[in-house]
């Protein structure tokens, strides 16, 4: 429960800073791109939601318009506050693979220098991975800079999914039956008050019908008078 009020409170920041953010990023971006040449990128999306037990690719891209040497980079999980490495590399020159150090059993190194990718899988995700991973990345040829990305991970559990699925239709085939009976009555209910009405125009009809003949009878109207011509 409280997890769940903390993660719709996470998004909900992350949604109503969106606009400011992308302002910030992109200016932030032709900083970097000018100033200190390497970027670090989690892509578009910063934050992804998995199921305990599966595995999860958490991306991560670096740019740098002088070229790099020896580039370090590393990921990080923010364990409670504490930064606990995951794995570590030196990519010594563009396209060159680097040898990835793993520091953590259910860490897979998947990116490629040759496209600038230096992405990880994790495998068999618990619920305490979650949180966030930080790419790190260091260009010497740019003064030991340091550059960093975090992606966030959020674990949920299968079974609440299907609980909230089953639930959702539950209420939703429960709502519609409700809402077609109250339809049936209401239709039922108008149905029957146009039918009284009706019947009431009716009988109104015989009444009046047989007063204009008592009154066609009683009075001369023009009716009266052009009857009799016919039959002169
Ligand atoms: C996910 O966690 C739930 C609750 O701890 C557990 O019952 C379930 O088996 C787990 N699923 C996987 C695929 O590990
Ligand atoms: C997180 O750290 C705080 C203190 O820094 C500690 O009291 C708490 O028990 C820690 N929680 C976990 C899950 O390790
Ligand atoms: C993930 O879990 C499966 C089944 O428990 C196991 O066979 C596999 O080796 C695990 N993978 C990793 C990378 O730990
Ligand atoms: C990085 O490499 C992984 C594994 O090949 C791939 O799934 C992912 O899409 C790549 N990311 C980018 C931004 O190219
Ligand atoms: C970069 O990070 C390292 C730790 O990884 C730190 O020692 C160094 O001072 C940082 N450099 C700058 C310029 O912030």
């Amino acid at each position: 429960m409280e997890f769940q009020a903390k993660r719709s409170f996470l998004h909900r920041c992350t949604r109503s800073g969106d606009v400011v953010h992308a302002g910030l990023v992109i200016t932030l971006l032709i900083g970097v791109w000018y100033a200190q040449a390497l970027e670090v990128n989690t892509g578009k999306v910063h934050s992804i939601e998995v199921m305990n037990g599966s595995s999860v690719l958490l991306p991560c891209t670096y740019a740098s318009c002088i070229g790099i040497q020896n580039l370090y980079f590393n990921w990080q999980f923010k364990d409670n506050g504490t930064l606990v490495k995951l794995c570590e590399a030196i990519i010594p020159a563009e396209g060159i693979e680097p040898n990835v150090k793993i520091y953590h059993e259910r860490v897979e190194f998947v990116g490629s220098s040759k496209q600038n990718n230096i992405s990880i899988v994790l495998h068999n995700v618990t619920f305490e991975d979650q949180g966030d991973y930080i790419c790190f990345a260091r260009n010497p040829k740019e003064k030991e800079r340091n550059h960093s990305a975090v992606f966030t991970l959020f674990v949920v559990d299968e079974l609440k999914e299907v609980d909230n699925t089953l639930t959702i239709i539950i209420v939703s085939v429960l709502g519609g039956v409700i809402g077609l009976i109250i339809l049936i009555m209401v239709v039922k209910a108008v149905v029957l008050a146009v039918l009284n009405k009706a019947q009431e125009k009716n009988k109104e009809c015989l009444v009046t019908s047989s007063g204009n003949d008592n009154t066609e009878n009683g009075l001369r109207g023009s009716k009266a008078d052009s009857k009799p011509k016919p039959k002169a």
